[in-house]
């Protein structure tokens, strides 16, 4: 299929409470494999590329990689027939303007680091360049912070008493919540703060959006999920079972000399990764009907 906007599937999942899964890629074979497990499970799905793996996919070149993303993402897309967006992750402005140029179907603006006046004004300003090409439009309030070698930076929760009006004056269709998770977690160990996003979802009628869920418990994610995440975002848990297959395979076969011998074993583990994810987020069959 061609690409498709997420806004239909966000106001779906928030009505039919399930979310859908957003899938980070940083090379090919991840893409194959998020769009393969959603066809698998019959689920609508986000393939979705931050700054930092566009930079990546063009060898040092960001813009080289955005266009080789959006060539690797409208073919992987029509490899398949249910509903796949193409995201763009936590993207600066320059990233989300090349990006709606380019074809990408959704995009994040991550002003999380901005005081809340200037994150809305610029959120808003490209909240509109988005949408006039028709391209669907995720921001971040609060920032949820990222564990790193030296231990976790700094984060801030959202401030339920901002959301309503961030959200009224930016007209973003989904809102990324800092609701206790951290980015980049190996283990699964956090519980979400359900009394905040309550309170978050109380104010407002926007889709939200849990970034770094890799480390947060399965039954947290599910129970977020009830109470109004309509999209989660993964990426550290994919990685980890792509590299341990390939990791697997070379320990065995010191020898081995051909990419593709351990390159679609980690395909293969990551399709079953994130198949097992589309269940638990119950989004399993929604594009079947
Ligand atoms: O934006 C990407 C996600 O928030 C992924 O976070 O690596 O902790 O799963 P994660
Ligand atoms: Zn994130």
């Amino acid at each position: 299929m061609t690409l498709s906007t997420s806004v239909h599937w966000l106001r779906r999942a928030q009505v039919e409470k399930f979310a859908i899964g957003a899938f980070n890629a940083n090379s090919l074979e991840q893409m194959q494999a998020i769009v393969l497990a959603a066809q698998e499970e019959r689920a609508p799905v986000i393939i979705q590329v931050s700054h930092n793996a566009a930079v990546y996919m063009g060898a040092g070149n960001r813009l080289a990689g955005l266009r080789l993303v959006t060539a690797m993402g409208k073919t992987v897309a029509d490899m398949v027939d249910v509903p796949v967006v193409l995201h763009l992750d936590h993207g600066g402005e320059m990233d989300l303007i090349q990006a709606v140029g380019l074809g990408f179907t959704s995009v994040m603006f991550d002003g999380s680091n901005l005081p809340f006046d200037e994150n809305i004004r610029t959120t808003r300003r490209l909240c509109e360049i988005a949408h006039e090409a028709g391209v669907a439009f995720e921001a971040e309030l609060g920032e949820v912070p990222r564990a790193g070698v030296s231990g976790e930076e700094e984060g801030e929760l959202t401030d339920p008493g901002q959301v309503a009006e961030f959200a009224s004056r930016t007209a973003v269709d989904a809102l990324a919540v800092a609701v206790g998770s951290v980015h980049a977690l190996r283990q699964k160990e956090i519980a979400l703060d359900f009394a905040l996003l309550d309170a978050i979802h109380a104010a407002v009628d926007v889709p939200l959006v849990l970034h770094g869920s890799s480390g947060v418990l399965d039954e947290s994610v599910t129970e977020g999920i009830r109470r109004g995440l309509c999209k989660v975002n993964v990426a550290t848990q994919l990685n980890g079972v792509f590299t341990r297959a390939v990791r697997e395979y070379l320990a065995a076969h010191p020898d081995a000399v051909d990419p593709r011998k351990y390159l679609e074993l980690g395909r293969a583990s990551m399709i079953g990764q994130v198949r097992e994810r589309i269940r638990l987020f119950g989004a399993a069959g929604k594009a079947a009907a």
